[in-house]
């Protein structure tokens, strides 16, 4: 079943009681966007320290426009914290799960977080209330959540999320599709009520389907960024210009502009999780989903690229040298580290005997015993982990990285060297101030 919301479609026709399990990524912006569509929201968080940064107005995370949109839904009462979900989710018609579902060892997502909350707050739904699994889950997990509650009153529905870090909450505000999956239309059509009018398309299926949705849509972009990556290699050997291969591709509606960008490889909290766990879901029920494994073993070697054309600007070896490193978090605008290609590259770069001064406008001296940064000195600002370096890796593509008095940054190098992973800086630019410069896929 398929239909599309009409653009002229009225607000959230009435304001629901709803409960957000969880204050991560997912559960904050979905909470501060149901309380902005009129609803009545209560978020439960368990981690004392997250919930009380909350409860004290302060972002446990960075996500731009999060604490204005929060700070609203507090500001108009319909926004409030707790710390237990069993009583978070008394008098609720609707409960989201946006609990973590990280990646178990053998690639498969693992469910822990979202079977306990399940059965934490099964006894605790009042009859009739849908419970919504947010949270990124493996096909069938629908119809686990709905064995862990135990309750024939209870509807379970799916409704991935498709927002991203750095652009949470308009991605939230103004998203392309919602999608939800249910046996149970009722429910199906009263989640989608919740959203009101944001003009997006609205996919209704079943749960298996809206399960699926999720993962291909993370594994085709994937996908996507890889074969850009590949491309970009291939530039590289034929001598021709990824950049204006981009926009001959891009014009072409069919395949459009959007995550052709190259760079150090994809990364964070969900398309290394989803990629692996969907080639695991393929293996269970007995495909083998080579295409998208080459896709991740693509971005495994553009990691390995990257570590290399570091170690050719060095002067063919790292050890001993001093590396420069601009970025650390896996993209820009956001504080997440988590599965950052900037971080692998840098724990390559150290294990092949390099010094590294690294600065990222979101990691302090105070985070330098985090492991993801073992061997790596953080300094306070782009041209002091210049200082004797031989090169330069820019790994995240953060905007401040463009405006570096590169002057002071050559000054306080004996051969003024920088690989771009990013293609942030405009390469004619950086070498008329005496730089030698390397890009992604351009000469
Ligand atoms: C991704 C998806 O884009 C969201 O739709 C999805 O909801 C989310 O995962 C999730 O499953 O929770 P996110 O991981 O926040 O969002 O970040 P993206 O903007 O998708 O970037 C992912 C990685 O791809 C980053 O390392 C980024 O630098 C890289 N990337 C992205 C490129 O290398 N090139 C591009 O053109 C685009």
């Amino acid at each position: 079943m398929t239909s599309k919301q009409p653009k002229t479609a009225k607000p959230a026709a009435e304001a629901r009681r709803v409960c957000v399990i969880g204050a991560g990524y997912v559960g904050l912006p979905t909470a501060g966007v149901l309380s902005t569509r009129g609803h009545d929201v209560v978020l439960a968080e368990r981690d004392e320290r997250r919930l009380n940064m909350l409860l004290a107005g302060e972002m446990p995370i960075f996500e731009p426009g999060l604490d204005v949109l929060l700070a609203e839904g507090r500001a108009a009462g319909r926004l409030r914290y707790m710390p237990s979900a069993a009583e978070a989710v008394q008098g609720c018609e609707f409960v989201f799960l946006c609990v973590p579902t990280p990646q178990g060892d053998d690639g498969a997502a693992d469910l822990s977080y979202v079977e306990s909350a399940a059965a934490e707050i099964g006894p605790f739904l009042e009859p009739g209330t849908i419970v919504i699994n947010k949270s990124t889950v493996p096909v069938g997990t629908v119809n686990l959540v709905e064995r862990t509650i135990g309750r024939s009153d209870i509807a379970v529905v799916s409704n991935p999320e498709f927002l991203r870090e750095g652009t949470a909450v308009t991605d939230s505000l103004h998203p392309d599709r919602i999608v939800v999956g249910s046996t149970d239309v009722r429910a199906a059509t009263a989640v989608a009520e919740l959203f009101g009018s944001t003009g997006a398309a609205m996919v209704i299926t079943d749960p298996t389907t809206a399960e699926t949705i999720k993962y291909a849509s993370n594994a085709f972009l994937a996908t996507k960024i890889s074969f850009i990556n590949a491309m970009a290699a291939l530039c590289e050997a034929v001598g021709a210009d990824v950049r204006d291969l981009v926009l001959g591709l891009g014009f072409d509606k069919r395949i459009g502009f959007e995550f052709l960008r190259p760079g150090p490889g994809w990364g964070g909290s969900c398309f290394p999780k989803d990629t692996s766990a969907l080639v695991h879901i393929g293996m269970e029920h007995g495909y083998d989903f080579g295409l998208l494994r080459g896709a991740i073993a693509c971005n495994d070697e553009q990691i390995e690229r990257m570590v290399h054309k570091l170690e050719v600007a060095a002067g063919g070896s790292l050890d001993g040298k001093t590396i420069g490193i601009w970025g650390l978090t896996f993209k820009a605008d956001t504080d997440d580290r988590r599965n950052s290609p900037a971080t692998a590259i840098t724990a390559k770069v150290v294990e092949r005997g390099a010094t590294v001064r690294a600065y990222d406008p979101t990691v302090s001296a105070n985070d330098a015993n985090s492991p993801d940064l073992a061997g790596v000195e953080i300094v306070a600002d782009p041209v002091e982990a210049a200082r004797g370096a031989a090169v330069i890796g820019l790994l995240t593509e953060w905007q401040e990285f463009r405006w570096v008095d590169f002057d002071a940054v050559a000054a306080l190098m004996a051969a003024p060297s920088i690989v771009d992973a990013r293609n942030l800086l405009d390469p004619e630019a950086i070498r008329r101030q005496g730089f030698t410069y390397v890009g992604v896929g351009r000469t």
